[in-house]
């Protein structure tokens, strides 16, 4: 446990690069691995939920190296030696994928297609987390899945840890009954072993990294509208290199404290501008912030939209955040909620019950802590999900705050600390490095406090 004191900041100023995109390393790591040949990828993020994923393959038989360059640790290269659709090979004892849902929920799309079983295990907080929505799909492609299963009421669960045998699969047609870009994810690389088309139906869009990733290995994948086709039982070509744009959820802790201290311009660059990512950059402009992209840059060896954006101190006034844009920030609620506290008038964000199986609950830890520093915030009923009302007000007051061990939480509340008036304390940061191991320090570099 690692507590921190946050004082009122003045400004925020000055530039700022940003690891690679956590979404899209796990994805590069596990493409990587199940091509043929070398595939060197730079920006790595070195987070823990990346390096469970990294340690995870490497269990699995794939040789993946790193190289620390001139930026230090800070940029890695990371050169991932992949064996191929079929050169995984059984691991000697059960798998641990420490917290990383993704790591778990995808792995398991790969490890379908592997005729040998394997036991996921996991740390204490995704113990608590849904694995259903993934184990449904692949057990109807013909895996045989065992989970630790719960009933809560009447609704049937599943959690880690998970051991999965796998081989032979037939394709399925998948309507997704959440909107869940892992589990979509799960399914098309499942798809990579299936000899036919495996199709996933998205009612509402997720995130498409995974999509783009298996059209830079060649994949056979198609898109229509909301769905995607892949044909499987090909090889995977790599692309040799590749880069990782900037993280825009660890950006989002920047835009939003630039944009709510009264005297701050920054500037970040490199930054992954993927629109299924960006739905907090499209509802804080709606929202009055003075954003602006300065320059935009498509990169070969990345197919992921970046460039450079530059964001100023703004005034807000308050929004609707509809249940469909809710994908595209799903990971940035917990800081839109920050920014939504210090906007005029209500913010809405509708259709939020997804929020309750993350790392932690978000919809607690983020209306327990935005009202202790006194906002108002009504958690609401929303058809069979849930909206959170926040009322913006003048100033937060600083106080004792508690990160539930989420870093989302955690550097959220570092954001709110920073704008109050007063100090405050989180109790645990430790967290953070789940994502961004350099979140203080990058911040620091930017903040100018009021003289003593
Ligand atoms: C992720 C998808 C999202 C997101 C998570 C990363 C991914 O989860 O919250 O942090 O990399 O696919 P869901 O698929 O559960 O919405």
């Amino acid at each position: 446990m690692k507590s921190l004191r946050v004082e009122p900041a003045l400004r925020l100023e000055g530039e700022i690069t940003l690891l690679g995109d956590k979404s899209i390393a796990h994805r590069s790591i596990i493409l990587s691995a199940i091509s043929k040949g070398k595939t060197v990828i730079r920006n790595f993020p070195a987070n823990k939920d990346c390096i469970y994923t990294v340690k995870a393959f490497r269990k699995l038989g794939i040789r993946i190296t790193q190289k620390f360059k001139t930026q230090a640790a800070r940029c890695p290269a990371i050169t991932v030696f992949g064996k191929g659709l079929y050169g995984l090979k059984k691991p000697k004892s059960p798998v641990f994928v420490g917290d990383s849902a993704t790591t778990l929920r995808l792995i398991l799309g790969v490890l379908a297609g592997r005729a040998f079983r394997v036991k996921l295990i996991t740390g204490r907080s995704l113990l608590q987390r849904p694995m259903r929505r993934v184990t449904i799909p692949l057990i109807s492609m013909g895996v045989e899945i065992k989970a630790r299963h719960k009933n809560q009421g009447l609704k049937a669960e599943d959690y880690p840890p998970v051991t999965i045998s796998g081989g032979n699969l037939k394709p399925i047609t998948y309507r997704m009954p959440v909107a869940s870009a892992q589990v979509k994810s799960a399914i098309l690389l499942a798809g990579l072993y299936v000899k036919g088309n495996t199709k996933v139906i998205e009612q509402i869009k997720t995130r498409d990294h995974t999509e783009r990733m298996l059209k830079l290995f060649k994949a056979d994948i198609k898109l229509v509208e909301n769905t995607i086709v892949i044909k499987g039982n090909k090889e995977l070509a790599s692309p040799k290199r590749i880069y990782i744009p900037g993280d825009v959820s660890s950006a989002s802790f920047f835009i939003v404290l630039a944009t709510i201290l009264p005297k701050a311009k920054i500037l970040i660059k490199n930054l992954g501008l993927n629109p299924s990512r960006t739905g907090i950059i499209k509802v804080l402009k709606r929202m009055g912030a003075k954003i602006r992209v300065s320059s935009t840059e498509h990169r070969a060896s990345s197919i992921e939209p970046m460039g450079d954006l530059i964001v100023r101190s703004s005034s807000l006034k308050g929004t609707v955040i509809r249940k469909n844009e809710v994908p595209s920030l799903i990971d940035e609620l917990p800081i839109l909620m920050v920014a939504a506290s210090q906007a005029k008038a209500k913010t809405i964000f509708e259709g939020v019950g997804e929020l309750r199986v993350k790392e932690t609950d978000r919809i607690r830890s983020m209306s327990e802590n935005l009202k202790k520093m006194g906002a108002i915030v009504k958690v609401l009923k929303d058809g069979n999900s849930e909206k959170v009302v926040i009322e913006g007000v003048k100033k937060l007051k600083g106080c004792r705050l508690q990160s539930f061990g989420d870093h989302r939480t955690a550097m959220s509340m570092v954001v709110a600390g920073l704008a109050a008036e007063g100090k405050t304390l989180i109790d645990d940061v430790s967290c953070i490095n789940k994502s961004f191991p350099d979140f203080l320090s990058q911040l620091e570099a930017l903040m100018i406090y009021p003289p003593r």
